[in-house]
C-alpha cells in the first residue's frame, strides 16, 4: 500500500513543480497577465485529480486498517470468506482509480477452470458502461490496468494478470490457503463472519391434526430442519414453531364422532390408532348426514368457548396425532420443534382485529371484517359473517406475536408455494399496519415446489391416497437394506453397523434428495435415483465420507497423532491436484455466506458433490501412503496429504450436519 502512495505523493509533487517551474517561465516571458498554456491547464487539472485520489488511498487505508484491527479481534471464531476478502481489496482499488463514479460495480468470483486464475475480477466492462454513463469514454482493458495499478496489498493475492477484452485474474498465495487448511484442522470447521447474532423465529413443518402429515409437510420438515441448523452454525439464536393445524371447524365433526364412538373418552382414553381413517369416517357421516352435521357445528361454537368437556376432546384428538407427528420428527433427527398451532392464537385475534380497526385498515363487506393490503387484491378476511376467525386472522395474530412477543429479528415461514399469495398478504398487513420495517427486519417465506410422482403428477399411492409418511420412510428403510445387502455389506459389517449405515442412507438419501434441487422447483422422488450410488446424491457421497475416513485409520495414524501433526506439518501444496483440493477446502466460507444470504440449500449439496469428486481427482494421484509391493506392509507416510484428507472430511462432516445427514465410519 505505502508503495502506491509514495508513488501518488511522488508524482503530485513533481508535477507541481513542473507547474510551478512553467508558471515563472511564462510569467518571465510575458511580464504581464498570465494566461496558461493549455499544457499547464492540463497538468493542473491531472494534479488535482492525483491529490484527490492520493487523499481516497489514505481514507481506505485508514479504514482497512480499522477493519483488520478489530476482525483480527474476533476472528478466532470465524474463517475467511475469500472472495469476500478480495472484493474489499478491489473495491479500494475500484474506488481510487474512478472517485468520479459513486457507486462503482465491484464483483470478484472463485474462477471455474484455473487457466483464467483462482478467483477473477470482471467489473471492466460494468464499470466501462458507468463511466460512459457520465460521458467518459475507456476501454474495459484500460480499466483493468488501473484497477491493477491501484491494489493495495493482500496477504491472499500471489499476483494478478489482464486477460481478454478486461478480466482480470487472480492467482491468490498457496501459503495462505495452507494456513486456511491447517486452522481446519487446528481449529475446526467454523462459519464466515455474519452481520451479528440474530433471533430467528422459523415456521417449520407445520401439519395439521387429525390429518395425515404429508409429503409437502416433510419437505418443510426437511428444508426447515436445514436451514435452522445453517443458522445455528452461523451463530444466530433459533426458535423453531410448529405451526400446526389444531383449530378450526374440522374438529366439530371429529368431536362428535368422538362422542358416538367412544361414549367413555371422558374417563377412558379412546384406543384410536389410525386418526386419519378417523377423520375420513367423520368427514363421511358429515357430508351425508345433516343431523350430524348440525350437530358438529355447535361443537365448534362449544369449543371456542372453551367448555371444558369439549377442550378434553380436542385435547386429547391433538395428542394422538401429535405422537405420531413426534415419531417421524424422532426418526428426522429433528429436535426442539416448539409445537405452538394455530390454537395458540386464539386469544391474540381478538386484539389484533382490533388493533387493526382502530388504525382504520378494516373495511365491512357483507358483514365480513376485511383488510385490504397492497399486495394484491384478494383482500385478507379477518372476520367471517358468522363472527368466526379465519386462517388470515391467526395468521395476522401470529406474525405481531413473533415480532412483539418472540421479539424476533428474522423470521422464516417454511410453507409450500402454493401459499404464496397468503403470506404476502399477511407480511403486506404486518408492514401496512407498522408493526416492522421490512428495512430493518427479514420477514421471509421460504417457498418450495411439489413432490411429483415419477409419472409426473402430484406424488399419491397407487390407489390415489395421499402417501403416509411413517409408509414412506419404512419403504426408504426397507430399499436402504436391500442396497448394503445387494454390495453384501452385510457380510462385513456387525449387526451394528449395518443398522446405522441402512438408517444413514436411508433417511439421509431422502434428505438430501429433497434440498439438492433448487426447493422453489418441484420434485419428483424417486427411490431408485436417490439410492444411486453414482452422482449427486447422499449414497454417493456418504460412500465418499467413510473413505475418506479410512485412509488414516488404515495408515494406523489415530486422531491424536493428527491433531499434532496439524499444529506442526505445513500443508504441502505443490502438485495441482493438492491446489485444486485446499482451493475447493477454502471456498466452504463463501458457499456458506451465500446460502445464509438466499437460504437455497442445493447449493450446499452442488458444493459437497464438489468437494467429492474433487477428492477423488486428488486421491486417484497423490499417494497419501505408500506400501511395499511385496510385504503390502506401509513403508511411507505422506502426512501432509493425510492432513488434507482430515480437512476435507471436516468439512464434509459439517455440510453433512447441516443437511441433516449422519454419516457413519463403516459401511
Ligand atoms: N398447516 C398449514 C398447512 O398444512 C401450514 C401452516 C404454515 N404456517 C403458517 N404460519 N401459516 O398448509
Amino acid at each position: 500500500m505505502s508503495d502506491v502512495v509514495t508513488k501518488y505523493t511522488d508524482i503530485a509533487a513533481q508535477q507541481e513543480a513542473e507547474i510551478a517551474k512553467l508558471k515563472e517561465e511564462i510569467l518571465a516571458l510575458q511580464n504581464g497577465e498570465v494566461e496558461l498554456s493549455p499544457e499547464v491547464e492540463k497538468l493542473k487539472v491531472e494534479n488535482q485529480k492525483l491529490k484527490y485520489r492520493l487523499g481516497h488511498l489514505l481514507r481506505s487505508i485508514a479504514e482497512e486498517e480499522k477493519n483488520t484491527a478489530k476482525a483480527s479481534s474476533d476472528d478466532a471464531n470465524v474463517m475467511t470468506n475469500i472472495s469476500q476478502k478480495l472484493e474489499t481489496v478491489f473495491a479500494t482499488a475500484i474506488k481510487a482509480s474512478f472517485p468520479e463514479l459513486p457507486n462503482p460495480s465491484v464483483a470478484v468470483e472463485s474462477s471455474k477452470n484455473d487457466r483464467f486464475g483462482d478467483y477473477q475480477c470482471n467489473s471492466a466492462m460494468a464499470i466501462a458502461q458507468q463511466l460512459r454513463a457520465i460521458g467518459k469514454k475507456t476501454s474495459p482493458n484500460e480499466i483493468a490496468r488501473e484497477v491493477v495499478k491501484n491494489l493495495p496489498p493482500s496477504d491472499i493475492i500471489e499476483k494478478v494478470d489482464i486477460a481478454g477484452p478486461g478480466f482480470i485474474n487472480i492467482h491468490i498465495r498457496r501459503p495462505f490457503v495452507s494456513t486456511v487448511i491447517s486452522d481446519i484442522l487446528n481449529k475446526g470447521v467454523r462459519p464466515p463472519k455474519t452481520g451479528g447474532k440474530r433471533r430467528v423465529v422459523i415456521d417449520m413443518s407445520s401439519p395439521n391434526i387429525a390429518k395425515e402429515m404429508h409429503v409437502g409437510h416433510l419437505r418443510s420438515t426437511i428444508i426447515g430442519e436445514s436451514i435452522s441448523r445453517l443458522l445455528v452454525f452461523a451463530g444466530h439464536e433459533l426458535v423453531k414453531v410448529n405451526h400446526l393445524g389444531d383449530w378450526g371447524t374440522q374438529f366439530g365433526m371429529l368431536i362428535a364422532h368422538l362422542q358416538d364412538r367412544f361414549p367413555n373418552y371422558l374417563t377412558e382414553s379412546p384406543p384410536i390408532s389410525d386418526l386419519q381413517a378417523f377423520y375420513k369416517e367423520s368427514k363421511v357421516r358429515f357430508d351425508e348426514d345433516a343431523e350430524f352435521k348440525k350437530r358438529a357445528y355447535t361443537l365448534v361454537v362449544k369449543l371456542q368457548a372453551k367448555d371444558p368437556d369439549i377442550i378434553k376432546a380436542w385435547t386429547m384428538i391433538c395428542d394422538i396425532s401429535f405422537k405420531a407427528f413426534e415419531e417421524i420428527y424422532e426418526r428426522l433427527g429433528v429436535k426442539n420443534l416448539i409445537p405452538r398451532g394455530e390454537s395458540f392464537y386464539q386469544d391474540m385475534m381478538v386484539s389484533t382485529v382490533e388493533t387493526l380497526e382502530s388504525n382504520g385498515f378494516v373495511k365491512l363487506e357483507e358483514g365480513r371484517k376485511i383488510m385490504f393490503t397492497d399486495a394484491g387484491k384478494v383482500p385478507l378476511t379477518l372476520v367471517k359473517s358468522d363472527g368466526g376467525f379465519t386462517y388470515d386472522t391467526s395468521d395476522m395474530a401470529c406474525i405481531r406475536y413473533r415480532i412483539f412477543e418472540d421479539k424476533a429479528d428474522w423470521i422464516l415461514y417454511v410453507i409450500d408455494a402454493g401459499q404464496s399469495i397468503h403470506m404476502e398478504n399477511i407480511f403486506a398487513g404486518g408492514r401496512m399496519a407498522g408493526w416492522y420495517d421490512p428495512a430493518k427486519m427479514r420477514i421471509e417465506h421460504i417457498k418450495f415446489g411439489v413432490v411429483l410422482g415419477e409419472d409426473k403428477k402430484k406424488f399419491k399411492t397407487r390407489s390415489g391416497d395421499t402417501v403416509r409418511l411413517a409408509d414412506l420412510l419404512n419403504e426408504g428403510m426397507k430399499r436402504s437394506l436391500d442396497k448394503l445387502k445387494e454390495k453384501e455389506r452385510d457380510k462385513v459389517l456387525t449387526e451394528e453397523e449395518l443398522l446405522a449405515a441402512q438408517r444413514s442412507v436411508a433417511y439421509g438419501c431422502i434428505k438430501y434428495a429433497d434440498l439438492c434441487h433448487n426447493r422453489i422447483c418441484d420434485y419428483v422422488f424417486s427411490f431408485d435415483k436417490m439410492l444411486d450410488d453414482k452422482g449427486n446424491t447422499a449414497v454417493y457421497l456418504l460412500y465418499a465420507f467413510t473413505r475418506i475416513k479410512s485412509i488414516a485409520r488404515l495408515a494406523k495414524i489415530d486422531q491424536a497423532a493428527i491433531l499434532k501433526a496439524a499444529a506442526t506439518t505445513p500443508i504441502n501444496l505443490t502438485h495441482a491436484k493438492e491446489w485444486k483440493l485446499a482451493k475447493c477446502l477454502s471456498r466452504f466460507p463463501e458457499i456458506i455466506s451465500r446460502i445464509l444470504s438466499e437460504l437455497l440449500m442445493h447449493m450446499l449439496c452442488e458444493y459437497l458433490y464438489e468437494l467429492t469428486t474433487t477428492f477423488t481427482e486428488f486421491y486417484d494421484v497423490c499417494y497419501c501412503v505408500e506400501k511395499d509391493r511385496q510385504t503390502g506392509e506401509i513403508v511411507k507416510v505422506n502426512m501432509s496429504r493425510i492432513l488434507l484428507c482430515e480437512a476435507a472430511a471436516a468439512v464434509m462432516a459439517k455440510g453433512f450436519h447441516i443437511l441433516g445427514l449422519e454419516p457413519v465410519n463403516r459401511m
